[in-house]
């Protein structure tokens, strides 16, 4: 089976970008899929969510030297990861966009193919590092928020894209448009699934609720599957898991 390389993305910050890797890739890990989830983003998100401190400095050399990503065993089943923190926003000023590009995707070819799937969760701008995010990864994981504004920031999204890829086939790149934080009562709930499902037919996963347990989660260092087995955000991760799992075979 061949690894797939994943780019959890959405230009907007507070969406779930962070949430929906993290728990993606442990409810993964758990199903028996190996997995490393590399954590772009100097706030170290990703890398707090899984309860592990780190400054970012070893993922920032791994890239300058292309030399193998500093991946780390956890205490979860089937996940490693790569861990990121403040420091690695000098790439910034390091790597220019274009000379920045390919360089995650070197560095992570040198670091073997141990993996079924490698997940990057990615800043909220697009920036050097989400550049290298985008130029590693074969397809791409939506989150989007279930509101008006949302639905506008995922057109801007798609438009950078095109220009990025210098294509107009971004949509075939998206493997899934994930509706996070969704309120599934309200109004607006049932106008946005509409126009997702217009837009991207075939491609909406299952809905993840807003819920505390997601919420909790992060300051308790734990996948929400591992931090409350039978919340409602533990079932809606492993809906959108099984449901990537059926469409990606
Ligand atoms: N479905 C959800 N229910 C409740 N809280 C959520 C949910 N998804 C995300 N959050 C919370 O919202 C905040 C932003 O989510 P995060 O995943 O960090 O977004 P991003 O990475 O896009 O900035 C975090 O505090 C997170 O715990
Ligand atoms: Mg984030």
């Amino acid at each position: 089976m061949s690894m797939k390389r994943v780019a959890v993305i959405n230009l907007k910050g507070g969406v779930g970008k962070t949430t929906t890797a993290v728990n993606i890739a442990a409810c993964l890990g758990q199903k028996g899929r190996r997995v490393l989830l590399i954590d772009m983003d100097p706030q170290g998100n990703a890398t707090l969510h899984i309860g592990v401190r780190e400054n970012g400095k070893a993922l920032l050399n791994a890239l300058q030297s292309t030399t193998p990503l500093p991946v780390q065993d956890t205490e979860f089943s089937g996940l490693q990861l790569v861990p990121s923190g403040y420091l690695l926003s000098e790439a910034r000023e390091r790597f220019s966009k274009a000379m920045g590009r390919d360089l995650l995707l070197r560095t992570l070819k040198n670091s073997g193919d141990n993996w079924d799937w490698v997940i990057f969760d990615c800043p909220p701008s697009i920036e050097v590092l989400t550049q290298m995010a985008l130029n590693a990864s074969d397809s791409l994981i939506v989150p989007v928020e279930a509101s008006f504004l949302g639905l506008a920031g995922l057109e801007q999204l798609i438009m950078i894209l095109q220009e990025t890829f210098r294509t107009d086939t971004v949509k075939e790149r998206i493997m899934a448009v994930v509706p996070c934080r969704a309120h599934p009562r309200r109004r607006i709930h049932d106008t946005m699934m509409k126009e997702l499902n217009r837009i991207f037919p075939g491609k909406v996963a299952p809905v993840v609720r807003e819920t505390v347990a997601l919420t909790e989660a992060p300051q308790a260092g734990k996948p929400v599957i591992y931090y409350s087995g039978r919340s409602a955000g533990a079932k809606d991760y492993r809906d959108v898991t099984e449901w990537l799992l059926e469409k990606t075979g």
